[in-house]
């Protein structure tokens, strides 16, 4: 009797220890990233602050005309082995967010304001679009090319989701103009004119 219940409480106190270790894993950003995530900040060192991001805030327009402020897992390290993490958009009238995507995440648009198209291409290069007003949201499948345009009389916002703590963002016009790769090859393999590619070049800090 006396073995059977010091074998429950030994199997208890067990059970117990790894629930409480495994709580949460709030990031160690100075432990490096790996593919498995951030090693574990000491749970003795982890505070309330650690599950709070104070800084989702609307943040200046880029040269393009929009902000967008992350809160992926090196901006909020308790993100840290969730598989999600958040954006905070705005795009000024007439503005948009360039033809870009995530290879590793779905993304959610939460609309909160203004007028919009948001805009996802298949992979076998079908359309689909829709004009988003306050309280709509918008899927886009993982790894789609996709873009946003402003097309009210004012200022558009929303909140976006990835299902990825710290999503890959690959841009198109970035891809093809921001970097060294010869305006003569870019011409031929995507049949523009080197005269148009030398402009984008410079819009987009390219060389070559
Ligand atoms: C907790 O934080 C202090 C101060 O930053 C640090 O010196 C200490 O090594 C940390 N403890 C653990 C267990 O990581
Ligand atoms: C950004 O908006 C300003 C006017 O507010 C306009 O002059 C400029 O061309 C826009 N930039 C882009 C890249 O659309």
């Amino acid at each position: 009797m006396a073995l059977v219940f010091f074998l429950f409480a030994f199997l208890l106190c067990t059970i117990t220890s790894h629930v409480v270790a495994i709580d949460f894993c709030i990031a160690d950003l100075k432990g490096g990233d790996t593919p498995a995530g951030y090693p574990c900040k000491s749970p003795t060192n982890v505070t309330v602050d650690d599950f709070v991001f104070s800084n989702f805030k609307i943040g200046k327009p880029n040269q393009f005309n929009f902000s967008f402020t992350p809160a992926f897992v090196d901006h909020f390290p308790a993100l840290n082995g969730l598989g999600f993490s958040f954006g905070r958009v705005e795009i000024k009238r007439g503005g948009a967010i360039p033809m870009h995507t995530h290879a590793d995440a779905t993304e959610v648009i939460i609309s909160t304001g203004g007028t919009y198209i948001a805009c996802f291409i298949t992979s076998d290069n079908k359309v689909y679009t829709k004009t988003l007003t306050e309280g709509n949201i918008f899927v886009i499948p993982k790894g789609l090319l996709h873009f946003g345009l402003n097309i009210g009389k004012g200022k558009a916002s929303g909140i976006v989701v990835f299902s990825s703590e710290k999503p890959s963002v690959q841009i198109l016009d970035i891809a093809l103009f921001g970097n060294n790769l010869d305006s003569g090859i870019i011409g031929k393999t995507t049949y523009l004119d080197v005269a148009q590619i030398k402009k984008l070049k410079a819009l987009f800090k390219g060389s070559g």
